[in-house]
């Protein structure tokens, strides 16, 4: 009989390690590095089984590894909320009764509060969300650059200034990637609109892209440190961006060191030899339309399926390219699914509904409250001055988590601005509908349609006896209006409001206009509006935040991140007929190049409606004058500057004190200023405090298209400390040597 000795020893020289054979191969050992585990799983990969990780196999999952036990990764929507799950095969929702979700504000929201603190508490609770629904990847932020006013999906990003992107979205990103889930940073790049957004050819400056579209990106990734990123539907200058050379190999993956997985769109790829050589990792959706229709099963006939294998076979396509894409994607499942240190999440609990409101309060914007007939101001509302407070209008009861695209929600709960109201004012609110979205509108609840000529004439009616009037209105998600495959067809408010608030002054002055829209519109009735509330989309406790804010329990602190123009010829990217918007139909030249936004508006001398930055308080803060601490900077030298604020009104407040940089003379156009830094504080009554910013030469740079780099000029530069990017409060000016 054999001994076990025996068997050692002929296990050894055959060169089979015993302790081996208990040993966890490295792929599968946590402990080891994770570039260690991916050359160990690749070792044991065959090339099928690489080639299979590149593709979906359903909606919204990509291939594992059965056979090595390399887990599938799966996908979910969206950057303010886990979508509700999408069956295997088809855009339909899978009726699954576990996955009604917290709603977290839309981004523009998150983007006014102008606090990178409620980004890293908004980015670890929807995190928790997404790790709960056992989900990979999180499809989200989006940060494209607000350009047009009628951009059907600028409500789920954070507006226009490349700087506040930039440095809202990097907390975001941390704080969901705590939780051992990828974010998936969108849509890189250049789909600044909706329209022929599958294919509309984007032409631009390098300066343009470099100072304007790309930072936000680059932020996400380089400092954020993004796990994925997703390629956009449209095309820049000639190849589709989920497959170009310039945007995935040349910046993202050469520049910036990129060490993710580049996903597309939801058929956002459209070329084999493409998508093999132009740095797409994973291809998703294709043969849809990214929103509801698509072929059925076709996962086979992907563009980097079949015919990627049989490239690889026949030696059309380096297998270095397929390693790179199997080392990528292998790296992003080590860390998420295959990371047995992370968190397990939570869902729908209290203290996602606090975040939720607390960025939702942070991030409305008080647009205007001027004192009334003598009377004070109507803000912050004393429930005591009324007997009657009548809410008029669609938004004050509409759920606005439903609707808009692929950032849809299914929530637990969604508290509406009416509920909130009532919460406060209990049966002193009295609501009518005002306007209705429908042509007739059919109320399911009553079971019943209405014609808005009744609607419009039974407000005015109520109107006429109440003491206070609260028209919420705004856009809502419906086609055409804040939602995903369509633009805005004008800046107008829809659905007749405009004509219903003028017929409410009428008969009674007394009115406060809140605003629910991810976009600016224009306001006619400006002027004869005393108090007016820009409230974003909310989402779980929207009726909550606005209810706090507008009786004062919270004082808003919220700040524009994106410029009201009057009207939308005001606007840069209509300024230039329409190859500059919406294009034509093939091609697209952004013809305002770097003058977007307030850059726009304070170079062409254009007053915006409201502008960039802007954003008031039940209080006031007085500013003292700006000093630096030197009159030249040069070199690697930082110019510190320092500014005295003061809280001189009876309740405490927070303001965000932004710094713009302009040079004064240059070799090349630059805009009047450019936001480089803002600090949002916290003032008592009667409290001062000294705000400072370092500003280094690198926030003086402009794009060289020569030097096909970011450069500094010497000459007189002027910083501009202010509460908005037209209320400037102090300017201070210094020499760059
Ligand atoms: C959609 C959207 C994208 C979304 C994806 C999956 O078309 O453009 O933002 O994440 O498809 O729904």
């Amino acid at each position: 009989m054999k001994t076990k000795l025996f068997y050692v020893v002929m296990g050894l020289a055959l060169g089979l390690n015993p302790l081996k054979a208990q040993q966890t191969p490295a792929y599968l050992d946590d402990t080891q590095p994770i570039e260690v585990r991916i050359k160990d799983a690749l070792s044991r990969m065959t090339l099928e089984e690489k080639v299979k990780l590149c593709t979906a196999q359903s909606k919204f999952s990509s291939h594992g590894v059965p056979r090595l036990g390399i887990p599938e990764i799966w996908m979910s929507d969206g950057p303010h909320g886990v979508r509700e799950e999408i069956l295997w095969d088809s855009w339909g929702n899978a009726e699954w009764t576990n996955d009604s979700c917290t709603a977290f504000p839309a981004l523009t929201c998150l983007a006014a509060t102008w606090n990178p603190q409620m980004s890293a508490i908004y980015g670890k609770a929807v995190g928790e969300e997404a790790r709960y629904r056992r989900k990979d990847i999180l499809l989200g932020p989006g940060v494209n650059i607000y350009r047009t006013p009628l951009n059907g999906r600028n409500f789920e990003y954070m507006g226009e200034d490349p700087f506040l992107s930039s440095t809202m979205v990097v907390p975001y990103i941390k704080g969901v990637q705590s939780n051992g889930v990828a974010t998936c940073v969108k849509h890189y790049a250049l789909n600044n609109q909706e329209a022929w957004r599958g294919h509309i050819d984007v032409e631009l400056s390098d300066r343009a892209l470099n100072e304007i579209y790309l930072p936000a990106f680059k932020a996400a990734i380089v400092e954020g440190g993004s796990w994925s990123i997703m390629g956009s539907y449209n095309k820049v200058r000639g190849e589709h961006a989920c497959h170009n050379d310039l945007l995935l190999n040349k910046i993202l993956k050469g520049e910036w060191k990129f060490d993710g997985c580049v996903v597309t769109d939801w058929g956002g790829a459209h070329d084999t030899k493409e998508a093999a050589l132009n740095g797409l990792d994973i291809e998703m959706g294709s043969y849809t339309n990214g929103l509801s229709s698509g072929k059925n099963f076709a996962y086979d006939n992907y563009y980097l399926a079949s015919d990627y294998l049989k490239g690889i076979k026949d030696g059309t396509y380096p297998l270095s390219g397929l390693e790179d894409k199997a080392t990528r994607i292998l790296r992003l499942i080590f860390r998420t699914a295959m990371n047995s240190k992370r968190p397990w999440g939570s869902f729908t609990t209290e203290a996602h509904y606090d975040v939720a409101r607390t960025v939702a309060e942070e991030g409305i914007v008080l647009l205007k409250n001027e004192a009334y007939k003598k009377k004070g101001t109507i803000l912050p509302l004393d429930g005591n001055k009324y007997r009657t407070i009548l809410v008029v209008g669609e938004n004050a009861t509409r759920r606005l988590t439903e609707g808009g695209g692929s950032s849809v929600l299914k929530v637990k709960k969604e508290v509406s601005p009416l509920t909130g109201l009532q919460t406060k004012f209990g049966d002193k609110i009295k609501y009518t509908l005002g306007y209705a979205s429908g042509s007739a509108a059919y109320d399911s609840e009553n079971e019943a349609t209405y014609n808005t000529d009744s609607l419009h004439a039974e407000a005015v009616k109520q109107a006429a006896d109440a003491d206070l009037i609260v028209f919420v209105g705004g856009l809502n998600k419906n086609h055409f209006q804040d939602s995903e495959g369509a633009d805005r067809k004008s800046m107008a408010l829809p659905f007749g409001q405009s004509e219903l608030i003028n017929d409410l002054l009428k008969v009674n002055k007394n009115i406060v206009v809140v605003l629910l829209s991810g976009n600016a519109v224009e306001m006619p009735w400006v002027k004869n509006i005393p108090s007016i509330l820009q409230a974003w989309y909310l989402g779980s406790e929207s009726g909550n935040a606005i209810a706090n804010v507008l009786t004062g329990e919270v004082n808003p602190s919220g700040k524009l991140p994106f410029s009201f123009p009057v009207k939308l010829a005001d606007n840069a990217a209509h300024s230039f007929g329409t190859i500059s918007y919406p294009g034509d139909s093939i091609k697209e030249i952004y013809k305002e190049d770097i003058l977007v936004g307030y850059r726009w508006h304070d170079t062409k001398k254009i007053p915006a409606l409201f502008p960039f930055g802007h954003g008031l308080s039940y209080t006031q803060f007085k500013y003292g004058k700006a000093a630096t601490d030197k009159n030249n900077l040069s070199g690697a030298e930082e110019i510190t500057v320092s500014v005295p604020v003061k809280n001189i009104g009876s309740v405490k407040g927070k303001e965000v004190i932004q710094l713009y940089v302009g040079e004064e003379k240059c070799s090349v156009l630059r805009p009047l200023k450019e936001l480089k830094s803002f600090q949002k504080i916290e003032l008592a009554p009667g409290e001062e405090q000294t705000v400072s910013f370092k500003i280094g030469v690198g926030a003086l740079k402009f794009y060289s298209e020569t030097a096909h780099d970011w450069v500094s000029e010497p000459g007189r530069f002027k910083l501009y400390i202010g509460s908005s990017s037209t209320d400037i409060r102090s300017t201070v000016s210094f020499i760059l040597n």
